[in-house]
């Protein structure tokens, strides 16, 4: 008679592994991809990103084409993000309702109707200074100023079409300010997922290439979140779900799982978690070198996230893996 525990039992077999798994397999439904789409003159604009192979700033027309592919494969959510012509202090082009994320939200909803689309609302790829918020002389972020041009943006992006908002920026009390002003213009029916505890992170840096939206001056961390904080997520996140949020975020997803873990545990909230650029760009970078069999790494690190609490993921794979037939 066995005196020890033989978990080996329930290995044995792919039959008996599928039938005691405890966290479902990705798929399509889980994931929500972002998309890049810049302002040029250039119809058929296509760049691709240094530190994100595989991933490209693109034209309107090169968006529509790309999404069109991806939603032959199964492709069922967006995340947007705009490149503007022109920026300034006031990130005018932000709400500019013939802005290019406007554009590209009627292009994308004209033509696929039921593809969920998703705006990332800030400010710092349309202010000349990089900052998601309005300065003050000496560099401050101004919270309360910033609210009011956050909530146009948002504005435009659903009266352009969009499905969700979904606010980054980490000024206080966007949440209110949104879901008052989504109200007020009548979309009381559109969702807000808050981007609510979102790190100060180094694992953003290939992003800022891709969106160019370092800041000139300064970096994040009077607004987002220090790394080494989990009761300060609980505190904004609470405060986001009191606010209206609809969806709560953690962003980065796989070195704060702990923190997703948290919110799934605490609140009865759809729970999103952003797997970032530097995440991205990491796999993909050993996978290139042939250090990692980087099929199977980037399936555990979604599962990992997934096992973590979040039911929705934002992932650059997203793509990739439905063509390839590895997320249905
Ligand atoms: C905008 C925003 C950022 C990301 C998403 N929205 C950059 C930042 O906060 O600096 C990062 C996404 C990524 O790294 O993939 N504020």
């Amino acid at each position: 008679m066995d005196t020890f525990y033989r978990g080996r039992r329930l290995r044995r077999t792919p039959e008996l592994r599928a039938l005691v798994r405890e966290t479902a397999p990705l798929s399509a439904a889980d994931l929500i991809m972002p998309y890049f789409v810049i302002e040029t003159e250039d119809t058929h604009f296509r760049k691709e990103i240094g530190a994100m192979p595989g991933q490209y700033q693109l034209s309107p027309a090169e968006l529509e084409k790309q999404v069109g592919a991806a939603v032959d494969t199964g492709l069922a959510a967006v995340i947007l993000f705009g490149l503007p012509a022109r920026k300034d202090p006031q990130a005018s082009e932000a709400y500019n309702p013939e802005g290019i994320v406007q554009k590209a939200v009627r292009l994308l909803k004209d033509r696929w109707p039921h593809l969920l689309v998703i705006t990332d609302v800030c400010l710092c790829e349309y202010t000349s200074h990089g900052h998601c918020g309005v300065l003050t002389p000496d560099g401050e972020v101004l919270n309360d100023p910033t609210l009011d041009l956050l909530t146009r943006t948002a504005v435009s992006h659903v009266e352009a079409g969009a499905d969700i908002v979904a606010p980054s920026d980490m000024m206080d009390g966007r949440i209110a300010a949104l879901r008052a002003g989504l109200d007020r213009a009548g979309f009381t029916q559109t969702p807000i997922m808050s981007y609510s505890v979102k790190y100060a992170s180094a694992f953003y840096g290939p992003f800022r290439e891709a969106a160019d939206s370092t800041p000139q001056c300064g970096d994040r961390k009077a607004y987002q979140m220090d790394p080494g904080n989990v009761r300060e997520g609980l505190r904004e996140a609470a405060a986001d779900l009191e606010e209206g949020a609809d969806f709560l975020m953690v962003k980065p997803a796989g070195p704060y799982q702990d923190v997703i873990r948290l919110l799934a545990d605490t609140f009865d909230a759809p729970l999103a978690a952003y797997q970032v650029s530097g995440e991205y760009a990491m796999i993909k970078a050993a996978g290139r070198n042939g250090w990692i069999n980087e099929e199977a790494v980037i399936m555990e690190s979604l599962l990992g996230i997934k096992r973590a609490g979040a039911g929705q993921i934002i992932s650059y794979f997203t793509e990739e893996l439905l063509k390839k037939g590895l997320v249905k």
